[in-house]
């Protein structure tokens, strides 16, 4: 990191914002296979709060590849690139006082505890969406498990 670089301390602070909202922020953090649930669940999560009030944001894996993570791809250098870069967007929205929920496969154990240690302690709720490989692949709604077997998706988490 750059030394020349000095945090600039924020007139209004998170709790103020938490006041102003009256409610806490805080991440919940969809993980598991392709065609587990975890967009649909955080979709449905956060209508459901949005409706009781909350302020809320659904960090999507496939919409934030297309802006964000546009130049990332699936191998785990980059993978573990994506989610740092979805933890610190995911900060940034706890900071704003918004509770942010995100839906990405994050395979590596590893990454998602980097990600819990940005957070303060508890406010890093993980939801392990439990669907077996068997069931992903029969649903495969995007019908990347079939070309992932073809060969045609290098690197297809469950798969290769
Ligand atoms: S993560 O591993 O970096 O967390 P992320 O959740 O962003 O993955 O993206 C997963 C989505 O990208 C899948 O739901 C699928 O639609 C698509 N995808 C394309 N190629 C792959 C691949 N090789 N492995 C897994 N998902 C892929």
């Amino acid at each position: 990191m750059n030394t020349n670089i000095v945090w600039h301390k924020s007139l209004v602070t998170r709790l103020d914002r938490e006041k102003l909202n009256s409610h806490k922020s805080f991440v919940l953090w969809f993980t598991g296979l392709s065609g587990s649930g975890k967009s649909t669940l955080a979709h449905e999560v956060e209508k459901r709060l949005h409706s009781s009030g909350c302020r809320t944001f659904v960090l999507d894996g496939d919409n934030i590849r297309h802006g964000l993570s546009a130049n990332l791809s699936f191998t785990d250098t980059d993978r573990k690139e994506n989610i740092r870069r979805i933890g610190e967007a995911a900060k940034l929205m706890v900071e704003a006082g918004v509770i942010a929920l995100t839906a990405f496969i994050s395979p590596f154990r590893a990454d998602r505890e980097m990600v819990r240690g940005l957070l303060p302690h508890g406010e890093f709720i993980e939801v392990f969406c439990d669907a077996s490989l068997d069931v992903c692949e029969r649903r495969d709604v995007k019908g990347l498990y079939k070309k992932a077997r073809a060969g045609d998706i290098k690197n297809y988490t469950g798969i290769s």
